[in-house]
């Protein structure tokens, strides 16, 4: 079936309705991949009985594809030791001599100092797409070396506001998610929300009085927990209401398990819990909340267990567990015998490596939090729960972090009134000017008679939140980023807008040139005749070696990077090469496609709805 017809579609791509068996079947490997093992295959002959990785990177424009740089370093440890080698270029010619044939190079060269220049055939670069287009871009996932991670993302505190970090996280850690479930991982998506703790006597005792009768008032009645909760911080700060012991009183009825505290936190939970899920679910984001309460009965029997192992100590009325090289310890037992977040957090871990059986855990959260994480994955490792840090042991933890979303003015993020952001908010906005924006142009060209009211809707809200997804997106997540509409929102640049757009083009040249393409895939042939059709080329079969890399770094920008630099290597080929009712037409079709097909999976993974037309 072709789809480009389709005007938004998530679910119609005929690709991602993959051939898991074709898949298993071809398990194809990325050309970088490929080529690391014909340079190592090398090395061993080359130096033989030392054991060398292969340093391969993408060449500079005018020097081969990719370039081998081994030679340089090579030469610097053996000088000195008796080698034969005069200079690192005779070692680089070494190396390119003893490369094992293959179908996949065309041509080699030394270049400069000793660089191996590697040249990729180009009809293997065509075979590689046509293959994709038959067999499915799942033919072209990662393989990673884990069965099973847990990523903990969005992980908001109920009745506290969702902030921008949690945004966020919850941006980036969908984007994780779906970059491992391409890699065929199993994945677990946990919301850790924060459903446990000092303020949930506040918000019961506050209940109890506002509404007496809470049992029966439907959720609509406290809707906004938002509001509610601040209502009762208010009365909580009051010294002179007497509610702050009444308040404290709650968190030990509850944490006794009185029935009573125990519905009506169930109640605010669940008014929370239905709060969240409206957002995730317009994000299109699934997670399944098992929240900090759901660790409670394990804690004990973990801190009893890390006490036997003589990790637990008493300072000034606290337990705690030193961790070395910081300053402070990690405290698991508070001064008032609470537990904490630490606590929580050792239980959970427990929970995830013995019951749901993770290889890796990644958490995403904030910067901010990186301490915490550092002591508390090595108070893990102490107990022997995990492997020395070492990168390459599993089971393994990970602590994404990102940075601090900034306002224009440079600081941290907020509306005008000075109040926390609201995503609901910020998504409605970032719709609403897209859809003027494309009523405007659409009214401007003429078009606007060809789009119903629903596909303008439907439209708007993919640019819309595609626009804020991406712009999270797009920067190393450890750095700040500033939030500006205007910038996220424009159609020049590396932005989802004109992505969009450069997506929704290429469809509209396969629309226009009305030809069945599931035809073409296995009775035309690609073959390259300008020289911009072969990058274009190659820049597509590069989408396996830069998802397996974001896969492996948990780094989404790459994606985007890579994204962006498609288009426009698919702009400058389009510049140079005639498709509709050129002579290579067919070719070019389906070159034109498979560029389409590779670019809906990266809006895929790094969940944004792509479109068809605009
Ligand atoms: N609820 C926490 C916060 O808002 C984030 C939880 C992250 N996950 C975890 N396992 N600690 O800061």
């Amino acid at each position: 079936m072709d789809d480009e017809g389709a005007s938004t579609s998530s679910a119609s791509d005929s690709e991602t309705q993959h051939h898991e068996s074709a898949a298993a079947e071809h398990g194809l490997e990325s050309v970088k991949r490929k080529l690391c093992r014909l340079v190592a295959s090398s090395l061993s002959v080359t130096v033989p009985g030392l054991d060398v990785e292969p340093m391969l990177e993408v060449s500079k424009p005018g020097f081969g594809d990719y370039q081998c740089n081994n030679a340089l370093s090579l030469f610097s440890s053996l000088r000195g030791t008796g080698t034969n080698f005069q200079n690192p270029r005779s070692i680089g010619q070494t190396i390119l001599n003893n490369l094992p044939s293959s179908d996949i190079v065309e041509s080699t060269s030394v270049a400069g100092p000793g660089y191996v220049n590697i040249v990729i055939s180009s009809d293997w670069i065509a075979k590689m797409i046509q293959d994709m287009l038959i067999y499915g871009i799942k033919t072209w996932a990662p393989t990673m070396p884990v069965n099973r991670v847990i990523v903990d993302f969005s992980s908001p505190n109920i009745a506290k506001e969702m902030h921008v970090g949690h945004i966020r996280s919850t941006i980036i850690g969908d984007a994780l998610a779906r970059m491992l479930e391409f890699a065929n991982v199993e994945v677990l998506r946990r919301n850790h929300v924060g459903d446990w703790g000092t303020q949930f006597g506040m918000l019961i005792e506050f209940l109890f009085e506002q509404f007496p009768n809470w049992k029966e008032v439907g959720n609509q009645a406290i809707e906004d927990l938002q509001s509610f909760y601040k209502a009762s911080k208010i009365k909580f700060d009051d010294e002179s209401s007497g509610f702050k012991a009444k308040a404290k009183q709650a968190v030990v009825r509850l944490q006794q398990g009185e029935d009573r505290y125990r519905a009506a936190w169930e109640k605010i939970c669940q008014i929370s819990h239905n709060e969240f899920d409206s957002v995730y679910k317009r994000l299109g984001v699934e997670l399944e909340e098992k929240g900090e309460s759901f660790y409670n009965p394990y804690i004990p029997p973990v801190l009893e267990e890390l006490t036997n192992k003589g990790l637990i100590t008493k300072s000034e009325g606290a337990q705690v567990i030193s961790i070395a090289g910081q300053k402070s310890p990690l405290i698991v037992v508070k001064r008032d015998g609470g537990f904490n977040y630490a606590s929580t957090d050792l239980a959970a871990l427990w929970y995830r490596l013995n019951v749901e059986r993770a290889e890796w855990i990644v958490y995403v959260t904030d910067v901010g939090q990186k301490q915490h994480f550092h002591k508390f994955f090595s108070a893990a490792s102490m107990a022997g729960w995990l492997p020395d840090q070492n990168e390459k042991e599993y089971p393994k933890t990970t602590h994404v972090g990102f940075g601090l979303v900034l306002g224009l003015d440079g600081k941290r993020f907020r509306t005008r009134c000075s109040e926390v952001v609201r995503l609901v908010d910020l998504l409605d906005e970032a719709k609403s000017r897209c859809k003027e924006e494309l009523i405007g142009r659409l009214t401007e060209n003429g078009k606007i008679a060809d789009w119903t009211v629903d596909e303008l809707d439907t439209t708007s809200e993919a640019i819309g939140l595609g626009a804020v997804k991406y712009a999270d997106l797009k920067n190393n997540r450890l750095t700040d980023y500033t939030f500006s509409f205007d910038k996220m929102l424009s159609d020049k640049g590396n932005t989802a807008v004109y992505l969009q757009y450069a997506h929704a083009r290429i469809c509209s040249i396969i629309r226009k040139a009305n030809k069945d393409i599931e035809e073409l895939k296995t009775k035309a042939s690609i073959t390259f005749v300008h020289a911009d059709e072969r990058a274009l080329g190659l820049h597509v079969i590069r989408f396996q070696e830069v998802v397996e890399q974001a896969c492996a770094d948990l780094l989404p920008h790459y994606l985007c990077d890579y994204l962006y630099s498609l288009s426009e290597a698919f702009s400058k080929f389009y510049a140079s090469c005639q498709v509709v009712g050129s002579p290579e037409e067919a070719s070019r079709l389906l070159l034109c496609h498979a560029t389409a097909v590779v670019m809906r999976q990266c809006f895929n993974l790094l969940g944004i709805t792509p479109v068809y037309k605009l």
